[in-house]
């Protein structure tokens, strides 16, 4: 899978599934199944590290989740998540944040978070021949200038903010761009009006693919419970029942067996 694969992908009308993954052997099982991109989402700060928030990683560790992800993969297109920090001010930081990455984890494509504000820095990364996913609506890395995780774009004018930037975006030389809980409606006008994909969290069915948090849908985080969230497993149970299973079998002296010894 390249990012030229997925911009033909919609131009076919064929939806794209993207999943995040931080860890080699969750990558591994996630290509094999067929997933057409995996994320390393600077969520990584969150379902990894316990923080509130995605604004404490670093480039190093993302750099960690990237390359232990790139390991387990064969065949789906791995996007990373530049971190907070790396590529807001000078276009030359971004640029150097962008190179590492890409020098360092092996990942094909990198995302970064707003329009308009840094436009100059996806501008110089693509020149340099690395593909850029851009992402809009809910930015987590902006959630102390917004104050919650709340619906983005509700109004008219943020929505035509929107718009303007998913197309600033398209004509910088991004080849995708996510879009956040933003307006059912909304996402079908992105959508129709570029050309490259858009891929939604949270941005309804009109979208050209969607994209979850990997412990979110296999239901291994429980609190989090948001309306565009479909669980497709228990694994908070499952893990539960086996670590409680593992515990009575230590404690009675059940485990190991006979068959289970040197
Ligand atoms: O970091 C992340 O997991 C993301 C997705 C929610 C799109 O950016």
């Amino acid at each position: 899978m390249t990012t030229q694969t997925l911009v033909q992908m919609k131009a076919r009308g064929e939806k794209i599934a993207m999943l995040t993954a931080y860890d080699y052997s969750t990558a591994r099982v996630m290509d094999a199944a067929g997933m057409d991109a995996i994320l390393v989402g600077d969520s990584a700060a969150n379902t990894m590290a316990g923080w509130d928030s995605t604004l404490p990683i670093t480039l190093d560790q993302m750099i960690y989740h990237a390359a232990s992800v790139v390991r387990g993969v064969s065949r789906a297109l791995v996007v990373v998540d530049l971190p907070f920090g790396t590529y807001q001010g000078d276009w030359r930081d971004a640029f150097a944040s962008a190179v590492r990455v890409m020098k360092e984890s092996g990942a094909a494509a990198l995302k970064l978070e707003g329009g308009e504000e840094i436009i100059e820095a996806v501008r110089h990364i693509v020149s340099a021949g690395i593909p850029v996913m851009g992402h809009l609506g809910l930015t987590p890395q902006s959630i102390h200038k917004f104050g919650g995780y709340g619906l983005r774009a509700s109004s008219d004018q943020e929505a035509a903010k929107l718009l303007h930037d998913a197309r600033l975006l398209q004509d910088a030389g991004c080849f995708a761009v996510v879009l956040e809980k933003i307006p059912a409606y909304l996402g079908v006008q992105v959508s129709q009006e570029l050309t490259i994909p858009t891929i939604g969290i949270g941005a309804g069915n009109g979208c050209d693919g969607q994209v979850l948090v990997v412990q979110d849908m296999l239901g291994v985080s429980q609190d989090f419970a948001p309306k565009f969230l479909r669980r497709y497993a228990d694994l908070h149970s499952v893990m539960t029942e086996a670590f409680r299973h593992y515990l009575r079998d230590v404690r009675s002296g059940d485990f190991p067996s006979s068959k289970e010894e040197y």
